[in-house]
This record gives structure tokens, sequence and C-alpha cells, in this order.
């Protein structure tokens, strides 16, 4: 298949990973708790919980909205099924919403539309990198209903906020999954500005339990722990967050990069006739994390894709 995500490891980012290797503590402690502190400087935010994926922080982030069984999630048409399925396994009914074609992020119009129907909360997606429009977050606001920020594409995009953490929603949950602009393989943080939020996630994420075995460790520390609710196993490994702290130390740098490779991009995807770029205009303030065309509605789109992958191996072997 076309190498569109070839992950970006640096003989640093491997030497960070052996270290934690041979600390002697490979699991949720340190690193983790240094990552979290990390990126939330960098957010500006006051809390990031990590967690093994973007799609256990938007469970966790769900499940903190408490909401009874069958109520209506509004969810964009146009994501990947992670968000959809949060809703689904916490019980609830995911309400499909329709997209704007010029951002594929989740029209202001069709959620306006969908809280007169009845809606009790809503996971929007900041898609391809590109921050949702602020009426998204207006409508929200209007209707009294909680929105909670699928970010799993935007670590550093902005929008009307600043930098996307979360602020003023039900919490902004990002991915670290290999294909991703920060990447630790498999990972994730939900970034909030609320202190009941980032509690109840620091326990839902480790089955519900109080204090997990970082905090039991200490000499002065509780030995045991209490079952405060029904969790999931979703912590991240200090293993998978030492990548991730690695990665964060050159994000800035690895940013400017991918937005010349864009602006590359950008400028021969135009001469193709017919093909459409998603945004248009090149947004600056996304995080760039998928560069999006349109096929000309003639155009087989598997023939590209499969032409593509063709091209890709092509390239492959004139390296190797
Ligand atoms: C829009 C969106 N949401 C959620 C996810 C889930 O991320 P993760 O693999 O970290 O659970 C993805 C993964 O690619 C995604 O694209």
């Amino acid at each position: 298949m076309l190498d569109f995500a070839a992950p970006d490891i640096t003989e640093a980012d491997i030497d960070a990973v052996a270290q934690t290797l041979r600390s002697g503590w490979i699991t949720t402690a340190g690193e983790c708790l240094k990552l979290e502190a990390e990126l939330a400087s960098y957010l500006d935010v006051p809390h990031v919980v990590t967690t093994s994926s973007c799609t256990a922080a938007i469970e966790i982030a769900v499940a903190h909205l408490g909401l009874a069984p069958g109520s209506r999630v509004g969810v964009p048409t146009w994501t990947f099924v992670s968000t959809a399925l949060s809703a689904v396994r916490a019980g609830l009914m995911p309400v499909l919403l329709d997209i704007e074609p010029e951002t594929l992020n989740l029209s202001p119009r069709s959620l306006a539309a969908a809280t007169d129907e009845g809606l009790d909360a809503v996971i929007g997606v900041h898609f391809g990198g590109c921050a949702m429009s602020r009426d998204v977050h207006d409508v929200c606001a209007e209707a009294g209903i909680p929105l909670v920020e699928d970010a799993a594409h935007a670590l550093g995009a902005t929008d009307h906020r600043g930098l996307v953490a979360g602020q003023g929603t039900a919490g902004a949950c990002f991915s670290f999954y290999a294909t991703k602009n920060l990447t630790c393989a498999e990972g994730g943080a939900l970034a909030t500005d609320s202190a009941d939020l980032a509690d109840f996630a620091r326990s839902y994420r480790l089955h519900g339990l109080s204090h997990d075995a970082w905090a039991r460790y200490h000499p002065e520390a509780p030995s045991g722990y209490d079952l405060l609710g029904p969790g999931i196993k979703g912590n991240l490994p200090d293993v998978l967050a030492a990548l991730a702290r690695s990665q964060l130390g050159r994000f800035a740098e690895m940013q400017a990069r991918r937005r010349q490779v864009v602006d590359c991009y950008r400028v021969g995807l135009k001469e193709i006739p017919g093909l459409e770029l998603v945004p248009a205009e090149a947004d600056p303030g996304s995080a760039d994390h998928l560069m999006v065309v349109l096929l000309p509605e003639s155009v087989d789109r598997d023939a590209v894709v499969t032409g593509l992958a063709g091209l890709s191996w092509i390239a492959r072997e004139a390296v190797l």
C-alpha cells in the first residue's frame, strides 16, 4: 500500500524508549506524568490525562457526561468509526449529522436542525487537522448540550480559542496512533480545563480504581485501592509515553516540515485538472494531518488508489 504515513522515528526516539525499558518501570508512571505536564504546557490547558488511544479518551469523555441509555449523540457522517462507536459502546444512540463539503467538518446548520429534534450531546471532529467552526461551539452552547472534541487529527491545530485543547468543551481527545503527526505507535490524551473531568479520567482509564500502581508505590502511599465505578483498561504505558515525549520535544520542527510538504502538494496538485483541494485554500490553523483531494465524479476513486499504491511500490523498489 501507499506509504502515506511512514512514522518519523529518530535515534533519540529509540534511545528514549530503550532508556525506559532499562529503567525497571515500563507501564504508567513517571514518563506518563511528565508527558501529561509537557502536553498541558504546550497546549496551555490545566489538565491532560494520557490514554491508550484516542478512542479510549473519547469513551472516557462520553462516560463522564453520565447520559441515560439511549440518549441521542450527534456525530458527523464523515469520520473514523471510533467517533460513533464511542457513543454506541456507552449504550447511546448516534445521530448522523451532515458535514460541510468545504471542510468535511460538522455542518452547524445540520447540527442546529438536529438540536431542534432533540440531541443530548455532540461528538465533533476536527477533520484532517482543520478545526471545527466556532458556530458548532455556539450552537451547542445555545442548545445547552455538551460537545466532546474528537481531536484525533488536531494536535497543533488552532481555532478561536488558541490551540485546540478542550477549552470550554467536554474534553478534546487526541490520537498518537502510528499515522498521526505525533506518534507513539498507539496512544492518546484527553485535554480539559475541568478538574472534575481530569480526576474522572485518571480513574476511569484504569478500570475505575482510586489509585494506580505508581501512586501506591511510594512508602507513605496507601497500599490498596477502591473501585470507584466501572471503568476501562485505557492507560498509556511509560514505554510509549517516552516515545511521545521525545516526539513532542521536536513537534514544532516536525510540524514546520509538514507545512512545507503540504504547501508543495497544494502547488503541484492544483495543476491537475478537475482535482479539488479540501479546503480549497490553505487553513493557517490546520495541524495538516491529512492532504485531502476530491476527485471529479467521472473518476474511479478505487482505480486512483490502486494506481497510487502501484507507484509507491515502484518508488520503493527504486530505493531498495
Ligand atoms: C477522526 C478519528 N477519531 C478517532 C480515531 C481513533 O484514534 P485511535 O486509533 O488513537 O483510537 C481516529 C483514528 O485514526 C480518527 O481518525
